[in-house]
């Protein structure tokens, strides 16, 4: 069935079945729905925005029928290119099931839809000094549903973990509609295997996500951000193996270079308290002990970090407005060199005592090869990984771009092997990466992977030609 017959067909069969507000079907209605934050885009078949699970399931038991392949997506601000239309596929956006329900103080969990917005999320939890700890700088409008299928990680992991540790329970749909609830938020289930555990960072690839009991942590109490600049790299890692040993609770480690603190400061007219410039900058935020005096134990630390040359500035936030303002120079770096230029993204991962031999052959890779482009250096030091963004500048034209990016792509996972890294820390695969997999997988892994999709999804329907190739 060719793309407009398969389109009449599904119209027709849904219109008896679901109201008609539950799907857009016009080109330019459908196109907003068919790209993320990659840019990259393509035109829906339709678009449906249910409103409830038996919606969904009707959605997906009907394109089970009709053999029509379904993304799921959410926020759409994927870096990957997970929810990107690809081959006329119907979208199945879950923005409008945002539904927050009340804390469970007693087992420190709050139920909510997938559509739900990162940060409503936190919002109602802090209402009861609890906290869902998966903070990214796109918190405004990403969404749950997105944040599971990604495991996404962002700039509080180094404390806190990738965000499928902070899932106890799962609603989900399978392509034939079937709604299964995973594990009903006990914290203690040892029957067999953990299907959460697979579902989360799936991508959208075995099945739908409608609702999820998050776990919730205390509100951290006394928390500081340290803003350092350093002039070199190897300064950043012994400012690390410092901060380890500190008296505090390192919440936040991320580091960037000057070229990412410059793009910041003119493309978003921010401004830095720490005036000289410096080859690379740490954002540091902590949670300062509860016991006597911890002031004094933090002064004392910054002397000590201060009398061994580690740094060569550094400043404390003295109010909540300062540290929104130290934050908002790492959490623009994104939206700074995207702004007006093409970039291709690396969020690489290697073990975190390799990130600076990691960074500097990658660097010294990418100069050696003199490509006219350039690198953006930033990331979660902390968790090993690092970001490597390649930026093109006005006077390159966009094929050279692509052909430089290529080039200097193969070397790079090259490297990333040779370091036993992963060529996805926290972004996923999608499409950008699905060439990469299997240098971070074994055969007998993906052999795994495409035994398990089947049995979820065996006409192979559900975000099709994503994150791995079947054959
Ligand atoms: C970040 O660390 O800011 C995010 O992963 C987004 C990005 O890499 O651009
Ligand atoms: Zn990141």
């Amino acid at each position: 069935m060719n793309l407009n017959l398969k389109k009449q067909k599904l119209i027709e069969v849904i219109k008896g079945i679901l109201p008609n507000d539950i799907f857009l079907s016009s080109i330019e209605d459908c196109a907003p729905y068919g790209g993320d934050w990659t840019r990259l885009t393509g035109d829906p078949l339709l678009v449906f925005l249910p409103k409830t699970t038996e919606q969904v399931s009707l959605i997906l038991k009907t394109c089970n029928e009709l053999k029509i392949a379904v993304i799921p997506s959410g926020g759409r601000t994927g870096l990957s290119g997970g929810a990107v239309v690809i081959n006329g596929e119907v979208v199945l956006c879950l923005s409008r099931m945002n539904k927050i329900s009340s804390v469970d103080n007693l087992g420190r969990t709050i139920r909510v839809q997938a559509g739900a917005i990162t940060e409503a999320v936190h919002e109602a939890a802090a209402k009861e000094g609890l906290l869902w700890p998966i903070d990214l700088a796109s918190k405004g409008t990403c969404e749950v549903g997105g944040n599971l299928s990604t495991n996404a990680g962002g700039v509080k992991v180094i404390r806190y973990g990738m965000t499928r540790k902070w899932v106890s329970g799962l609603q989900i749909v399978l392509m034939n509609g079937d709604v299964i609830e995973l594990n009903r938020g006990l914290e203690k289930n040892n029957t067999g295997y953990d299907l959460i555990q697979l579902l989360i960072g799936a991508e959208g690839t075995l099945a739908v996500i409608t609702e999820a009991t998050l776990k919730l942590v205390r509100l951290p109490q006394k928390e500081k951000v340290l803003f350092f600049s350093l002039s070199s790299l190897l300064a950043v890692s012994q400012l690390f193996e410092k901060a380890r040993k500190g008296p505090f609770e390192i919440l936040a480690f991320e580091f960037f270079s000057q070229r990412c603190l410059t793009a910041v400061i003119t493309k978003l007219k921010r401004s830095s308290k720490l005036q000289k410039p410096s080859e690379f900058y740490v954002l540091m935020e902590i949670e300062m002990g509860l016991g006597t005096e911890p002031e004094v134990l933090l002064e004392s630390w910054l002397e000590e970090v201060l009398a061994a040359h580690v740094v060569v500035d550094g400043l404390m936030s003295q109010s909540s407005a300062e540290k929104r303002e130290i934050w908002g120079l790492r959490e623009g770096i994104t939206e700074s060199i995207s702004l007006t230029n093409e970039v291709r993204k690396y969020d690489t991962a290697v073990a975190v005592d390799k990130v600076v031999p990691f960074i500097e052959e990658a660097e010294t890779l990418f100069h050696s090869m003199k490509l006219q482009s350039e690198l953006y250096l930033f990331g979660h030091f902390g968790d090993g990984s690092p970001h490597l963004n390649i930026v093109r500048r006005d006077t390159v034209d966009h094929e050279t771009f692509i052909n430089e990016c290529d080039i200097f792509e193969k070397e790079l996972y090259l490297l990333l092997k040779k370091f036993g890294g992963s060529a996805s820390a926290e972004h996923g695969v999608g499409l950008l990466k699905k060439s990469w997999v299997e240098l971070s997988r074994t055969p007998q892994e993906m052999a795994i992977f495409r035994a398990i999709k089947t049995a979820f999804d065996p006409q192979h329907l559900l975000n099709p030609n994503k994150v791995f190739s079947l054959l």
